[in-house]
This record gives structure tokens, C-alpha cells and sequence, in this order.
């Protein structure tokens, strides 16, 4: 008895962080199985197909299984050897054919979905064409049909196709929407990877890094953005618009000298880090520093005031600040907001 307790409580802290795992099953912002766009319901039609399959051929097999053991078991008494079988023509056709069955079930529908899933909408007018460049750790998203650069969020309209051409400047990582599509990897330069997705619904998705790419790589989030065609429209308007600087010429000038030699707001800046335009109302900073669990305002806080402890490993300096530079600078960047979206 001691040591079946002893067992169930060691087993305890695998069965707790199993349910850890299931539990992000069932966020439909993270999940592919609660599919929100029509490509990740085909990847998911094919899941549960073949998984159906398999269940299926799980169940049969074990009963046959269950019935034989039973109904040719050594009864008491019985001593000779039962009657060998072998080479029975009629079953190994059976068990040749049906396989080849299921498999061309499964073969159909899969190989029509890899093409129709490859088709390259890069020279279609009608989809919007975004350029995904991947960094240890963080996401640029270059719009070249509208002059727009951007990071960590991708926003899209929620009425077109958005077609994808996706790169990396360091080491390999994967770009993936677990509730819109499936992963695909970000390789160098003249090896680009193109994919095209769309996002019907309006919200905010969740992405991740699907590719282990240094300390940092399970903090390489970012978020996709689906809105409607006016506010897209209002996105790329306010995107272009002049930047806006601190009002206070010292904050103004420290800004532009410790911040915007990487960074950009407006048409001012650099390419190094992620555009923080608009960053007031973004989903998070960083990436991983929610800013409906803390205030934007302490989560840029946080990450100015200590980078590496955030997210180990990345290219972002600490740059020396006066807590005075550091709370105006915080405050100004919080304030950063677009109105695309009704200032949300
Ligand atoms: Cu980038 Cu993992």
C-alpha cells in the first residue's frame, strides 16, 4: 500500500504538468484545435480524419485481439498443440487490401490540400503582401505595397488574402499561428518560404516561434491582428503618419539619440528593433509582457530597465537612463496609441 502511494505520488507532478499542457488546448486564440481560418480547418479536417482512422483500426484490432486470446485460450487438461494455420491466401489479401485502402483515403485528401495550401499568391494585386523577417527574438513585418514596417504585430485585414514571404537574418525559426496555420520554417536569404493565409474573423491571434532558436526562443512571440477592411485602412494611414515625439525637447533628444538609432516611430528612425509605433495600444511589449496583466506603461518599464532579464540573449542594450529619462520615455511610449481601432 506504501509504496502505491508512493508511485501515484511521484507520478503526481508529470500528471499535474500534463494538465498544464492540455489546458492551453482550449484557448481559441492558440489553438489548432479550434480552427479559425479556412486553412487551419483543413489541416484540422486532415487531423481528425486520419486520427479517425487510426482509432478506428486501434479499436478493431484490439478486439480481434480480445476475442482471440479468449475464445483460443489453453483450456485445463488440454495438452497437444492446437492445429497450425498458415498461408491462408483469403487473409492476407484482406490484410494487404484493406490497408491500401486507408491509405489511399488518407492519401487524397492530403495530397490535394499540400498543393492547394503551396499556391503562390506573391504576384496577386488582390492580397495583401506582407515580408516576414525573422530575429533572435522578435518579428518584422515590411508591407511593400504600402511602405509600411512594422513588428511583433501583424495586422491584416480580415476580407483579403495575406500572402507571405518569410526570411531570417540570423539563425533558422519557424512562424506559426496555431489557430490560423500551420508552421512554416524562416530560412536565409535565397531560400525564401511563401505561404498565404486568411483570417476572417476579426481578434487577435497568438504566434509563436515554432523553431528552438537560442535561450529565447519559447519568449518569440508575437500576435496577428485581424481587422476590418475601414480599420485596416485606418492602420496603414496612421502607420505613415509623421512621428510624434515627447513634448519635452530634453526627453525629445534623449529619445532620439538612446532609442530611435534601432528603433522607429513614424517616419523617424531605425530598423534594427521593431517600429514602436503605436505601441500604446499594442497586445504586449516584447512580445511575452502582457499589457492586459500589467499596464503597458510597467511593462515597457520592466523591459527598457532590464532587457536580458526579460528575454535572455536578445539584441536589446540596456541603455542608460535617468529614472527620471526612464519614466518619461516609459510614459511617452505608453501613450503611443493608434486610433485604428478605437484607441484599444
Ligand atoms: Cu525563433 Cu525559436
Amino acid at each position: 500500500m506504501m509504496n502505491r502511494w508512493h508511485a501515484v505520488k511521484r507520478l503526481l507532478p508529470i500528471l499535474a504538468g500534463l494538465a498544464l499542457l492540455l489546458s492551453a488546448c482550449g484557448r481559441a486564440d492558440l489553438s489548432t484545435l479550434q480552427p479559425q481560418g479556412p486553412i487551419a480547418e483543413k489541416q484540422y479536417d486532415l487531423m481528425k480524419l486520419s486520427i479517425g482512422m487510426m482509432t478506428v483500426v486501434v479499436v478493431i484490432v484490439f478486439l480481434i485481439l480480445a476475442y482471440v486470446l479468449i475464445r483460443f485460450r489453453r483450456r485445463p487438461g488440454q495438452t497437444e498443440i492446437p492445429k497450425q494455420v498458415e498461408g491462408s491466401h483469403k487473409l492476407e489479401i484482406i490484410w494487404t487490401v484493406i490497408p491500401i485502402i486507408l491509405l489511399v483515403i488518407l492519401v487524397v485528401p492530403t495530397v490535394k490540400y499540400v498543393f492547394e495550401f503551396a499556391q503562390d499568391y506573391t504576384k496577386d494585386k488582390n492580397a495583401i503582401q506582407v515580408k516576414v523577417t525573422s530575429h533572435q527574438y522578435w518579428w518584422e513585418f515590411d508591407y511593400p505595397q504600402l511602405g509600411i514596417k512594422t513588428g511583433q504585430e501583424l495586422v491584416i485585414p480580415t476580407t483579403k488574402k495575406i500572402s507571405l514571404q518569410l526570411n531570417t537574418v540570423d539563425v533558422l525559426h519557424s512562424f506559426w499561428v496555431p489557430s490560423l496555420f500551420g508552421k512554416i520554417d524562416t530560412n536565409p536569404e535565397g531560400n525564401t518560404n511563401k505561404m498565404y493565409f486568411e483570417a476572417p474573423k476579426a481578434g487577435v491571434y497568438r504566434g509563436k516561434c515554432a523553431e528552438l532558436c537560442g535561450q529565447s526562443h519559447a519568449l518569440m512571440d508575437f500576435k496577428v491582428k485581424a481587422v476590418d477592411e475601414a480599420k485596416f485602412d485606418a492602420w496603414v494611414q496612421e502607420m505613415k503618419a509623421p512621428a510624434v515625439l515627447p513634448q519635452d525637447p530634453a526627453l525629445a533628444a534623449t529619445f532620439e539619440k538612446k532609442c530611435l538609432s534601432c528603433h522607429a516611430v513614424g517616419d523617424k528612425g531605425g530598423t534594427l528593433g521593431p517600429n514602436l509605433t503605436g505601441i500604446g495600444n499594442k497586445q504586449a511589449v516584447a512580445g511575452v509582457l502582457l499589457n492586459d496583466e500589467a499596464p503597458v506603461e510597467e511593462n515597457l518599464k520592466t523591459w527598457i530597465k532590464d532587457p536580458e532579464k526579460v528575454k535572455p540573449g536578445s539584441k536589446m542594450p540596456k541603455v542608460t537612463l535617468t529614472p527620471e529619462e526612464l519614466d518619461g520615455i516609459s510614459k511617452y511610449l505608453a501613450n503611443y496609441k493608434l486610433q485604428y481601432d478605437n484607441g484599444k
